[in-house]
């Protein structure tokens, strides 16, 4: 425990120059208290040798010592950047934007405009086709009943992939149960959609195909290019589950076709309970909206738009844009790091395509130990299975089984989440950690001494009870 204090401490002068590097602060704002506020935190900021995290991530000290923080995929941190953004919002610019009435929703109607823009920029985008939503699961939920709703009285049939996230799963379920048809294609060893396959099921009343573009559990990169190209010639309404993927990877709609893209705040260093939806205005996309009322977002989302929320949305987008390649380099470098210092264990396997991958997303199975006696052993690093990260059960992975993966192989395996804030020396104690800790547990099973003494486990017969 003591080593994982020493650790967090080395990781803040990483931010704290990345911080400052991009003048972190913001002019004051408009309102005096807010601006106030601003400053406070603006000297704080710059003080030599201030704790400069203290602001912007609160240590739960109720907890103790905190673990080294690698579940990327889960959440990031909130930039601090992005936090002061918003807190103008929450105190002096507290105006409704919809208000058109006074100066109050005039201004915040302006800073919420700045941010659709911010969005839009992203992922080369009209603003005009940004809609802010909750969050990547309420925009999923909007394209997959939103579309087929709308179009149901000549298109009956969607098409997506069985290693979707749960949400986009959900919502296809859910059409099912009112009548329509759902193809859901396989993967291959290596995560990946065959396109032929795609094709080969797309029918006369398809209106919806919904693919992801980087898979959360394993980090494969599909083809979203090619299948945007099948689509489009097709006819066909292309939704993409980007939660994962913007930000990371270049996306741009029209290169790619994309017609429909849930994003995400939080998986890019902005706040939670806030994302978007790109809905194409050309050719144009219609849908069925899921939350009715005064009409706010084109009618598809009624609901007063959250201020500070978006706007540290935008900021995440505009920071992440301009720093994508500085990231990029980062988490490489991390992601190879890691990688070399887990696969030179024996019987370890990486999970999904070698090439098609994000590295941030690293997915390792430790054959003979179970994934969730490795987390148990791992308190001081806060990680993910793949066998229990969508829900409280510890059901084996249905995206690794998808990959052919058999039971033992989805229990044993573990998700690495490499971020903007990750450090070297973090990467440093987790391969020595695991390292530690695998080869504890394996001496601990008998499996692994029936391995040591070269019995081959697929020839026994094991007898049921
Ligand atoms: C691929 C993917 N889609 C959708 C979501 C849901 O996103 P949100 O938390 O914004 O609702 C997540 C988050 O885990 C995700 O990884």
């Amino acid at each position: 425990m003591h080593c994982v204090k020493n650790i967090i401490k080395v990781s803040r002068p990483l931010i704290q120059k990345r911080l400052l590097n991009n003048s972190a602060v913001n002019p004051a704002t408009s309102a005096s208290a807010a601006s106030t506020i601003s400053n406070k935190i603006k000297e704080e900021l710059h003080k030599p040798g201030q704790d400069i995290i203290k602001n912007a991530f609160q240590v739960n000290q109720d907890n103790g010592t905190r673990p080294i923080y690698l579940d990327a995929q889960a959440t990031t941190p909130t930039d601090p950047r992005v936090l002061d953004v918003m807190l103008k919002f929450y105190t002096g610019l507290y105006g409704n934007p919809h208000s058109n009435t006074h100066a109050y929703g005039w201004e915040t109607d302006k800073e919420i405009e700045k941010s659709r823009k911010q969005v839009a920029d992203l992922i080369g985008a009209d603003p005009k086709e940004i809609i802010f939503t909750s969050g990547a699961t309420e925009s999923n939920n909007m394209a997959i009943k939103g579309v087929p709703r709308f179009y149901n009285k000549t298109k009956k049939h969607i098409i997506t992939s069985k290693t979707e996230h749960k949400c986009i799963l959900d919502s296809a379920r859910h059409l099912q149960d009112e009548g329509f048809d759902v193809t859901y294609l396989s993967v291959n060893e290596d995560g990946l959609i065959d396109l032929e396959e795609l094709e080969k099921a797309i029918r006369k009343d398809t209106v919806l195909v919904s693919i992801m573009a980087v898979n959360n559990e394993i980090g494969v990169i599909q083809p979203i290019e090619e299948i945007g190209k099948i689509c489009r010639k097709n006819k066909i309404f292309f939704h993409s589950d980007c939660a994962q993927a913007v930000g990371k990877i270049p996306i741009d709609v029209n290169k790619m076709n994309i017609d429909l893209m849930s994003i995400s705040s939080h998986k890019i260093y902005g706040p939670k309970g806030v994302g978007a939806i790109y809905v194409r205005r050309r050719p144009r996309v219609r849908m069925d909206p899921i939350i009715t009322g005064g009409g706010q977002e084109r009618g598809l989302r009624s609901g007063t738009l959250s201020p500070p929320l978006i706007t540290g949305f935008g900021e995440a987008c505009r920071i992440i844009k301009e720093d994508m390649s500085y990231d990029q380099k980062h988490i490489e470098r991390l992601s190879k790091k890691l990688m070399d210092g887990l696969l030179s264990m024996e019987h370890t396997q990486l999970n999904g395509s070698k090439q098609h991958r994000y590295a941030g997303c690293v997915n390792v199975s430790f054959a003979y130990i179970e994934g969730e006696s490795l987390l148990m052993a791992l308190k001081d690093i806060a990680l993910s299975s793949g066998s229990a990260c969508t829900s409280a059960s510890l059901e084996p992975s249905y995206v690794l089984h998808a990959l052919g993966a058999d039971d033992a192989l989805a229990h044993s395996s573990i998700r690495f989440g490499i971020g903007r804030f990750t450090t070297d020396e973090e990467i440093d104690y987790v391969i020595k950690a695991i390292n530690e800790r695998v080869e504890f547990l394996r001496e601990l099973s008998p499996l692994w001494e029936m391995v040591k003494e070269g019995i081959d486990l697929n020839s026994i017969e094991w007898s049921g009870h």
